[in-house]
């Protein structure tokens, strides 16, 4: 058993990552100033585990309160480090808001453990570092792209700062974990995704306009070059991605990492396209969708999907479930979440 932080830990997929580590019997902490989730998932996850976090609200990107946190939580194992804005339209029309934000909180991240001498760090990259690439699946040698948001570009500034802290401290061993399109919720339904406002992302807009929240869905694109036309993506069960974590704290507590800062893609290696994505929710729900195709949205890409090889050897793990788990699993928590709205 160990005695993890999880920053970011009421999040969409810090709090599937808490029940795994509950359940799996490690203590947990988590640190999070609730800008982007509820209190409330405390209770969702208590209700799963029977036994409820520690819980500390704090700006992880005042390095005063980071400072103070790591102080008075000096028996650490590891942290995992969720905690980070994600909206990459707010985050082109506020980049400042991104950069400190994200940067800062990374930065006394990795002060607080340095100085408190604790090794293990987890770290939530995306699948956005790759941007256009060239050639499909994307490999961890696949080299990053420019990237076309500050959003975007926090997260690869954010692996270089992980690399260089690396290189020069070899007591710390942290891994990047690339997430491809995480989708769907814990299996009680009792916690899930909460966007804020008008969902960006493609699940939450197909379930809030199933749930008669929104009046359409728009399918931006449909003359890509794929096989249907719209766009293709690797979407990844947010459970999987929870477990996916597990098998990253194993390898760094069992000391079984090849070098003291390591990189995977953590997909399904499966490409899915809108289209796919459409069929699989109506099949699983009942609901006929409205949806209308329209444009291409601005900055989208065409097609991205893993290669996944080199999670499966290094890490052990290996995503199980489908689409229809996926979907099934976002449209019982949409209704959870209507039912108790009212
Ligand atoms: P989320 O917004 O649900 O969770 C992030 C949590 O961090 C929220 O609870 C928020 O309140 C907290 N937070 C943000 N800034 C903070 C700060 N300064 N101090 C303390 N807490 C702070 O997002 P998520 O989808 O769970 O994403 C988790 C991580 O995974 C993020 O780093 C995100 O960039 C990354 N990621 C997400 C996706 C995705 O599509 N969801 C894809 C790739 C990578
Ligand atoms: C998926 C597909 C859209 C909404 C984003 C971030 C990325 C990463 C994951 C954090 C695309 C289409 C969508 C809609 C649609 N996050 N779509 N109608 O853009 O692949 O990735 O989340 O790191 O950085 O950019 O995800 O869910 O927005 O889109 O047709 O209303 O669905 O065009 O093909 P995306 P998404």
């Amino acid at each position: 058993m160990a005695k993890i932080l999880v920053t970011g830990g009421t999040g969409y997929i810090g709090s599937h990552t808490v029940v795994e580590l509950l359940k799996s019997n490690h203590e947990v902490v988590i640190a999070d100033n609730l800008i982007n989730s509820s209190i409330d998932v405390l209770d969702g996850i208590e209700k799963i585990c029977g036994k409820r976090p520690d819980f500390v609200k704090i700006d992880l990107a005042d390095s005063k309160a980071a400072r103070d946190l790591f102080s008075t939580h000096k028996d650490l194992d590891a942290v995992i480090h969720f905690a980070a804005l994600k909206a990459v339209g707010e985050s082109v029309n506020h980049p400042l808001k991104y950069y400190r934000n994200n940067i800062f909180s990374l930065i006394n991240v990795i002060e607080g453990i340095t100085k408190q001498g604790i090794s293990h760090l987890i770290f939530s990259s995306s699948c956005t570092v790759y941007g256009l690439p060239d050639r499909l699946p994307v490999t961890e040698s696949t080299p990053v792209k420019s990237a076309n948001s500050p959003y975007g570009n926090t997260k690869q500034i954010a692996e270089e700062i992980l690399s260089e802290s690396c290189s020069v401290n070899k007591n710390i061993n942290c891994i990047s974990l690339r997430y491809f399109n995480p989708v769907g919720a814990h299996e009680s339904a009792l916690i899930g995704e909460l966007p804020l406002g008008v969902p960006n992302n493609l699940l939450p807009f197909i379930t809030q306009t199933a749930a008669g929240l929104r009046e359409q869905l728009s399918v931006f694109g449909d003359d890509y070059d794929t096989p249907d036309g719209t766009g293709v993506r690797d979407y990844i069960h947010v459970v999987d991605l929870a477990h996916a974590h597990m098998a990253a704290l194993d390898r760094l507590i069992a000391q079984n990492n090849d070098t003291n800062y390591e990189v995977y893609n953590v997909g399904t290696g499966n490409g899915h396209s809108v289209m796919e994505v459409i069929q699989s929710f109506e099949k699983v729900s009942g609901v006929e969708l409205s949806y209308k195709k329209v444009a291409r949205r601005e900055g989208d890409i065409a097609a991205i999907y893993a290669d996944t090889s080199f999670a499966e050897q290094k890490l052990g793990w290996k995503a199980k479930l489908n689409l229809d788990a996926m979907t099934s699993s976002a449209w019982k928590w949409e209704q959870s979440l209507r039912s108790k709205k009212g």
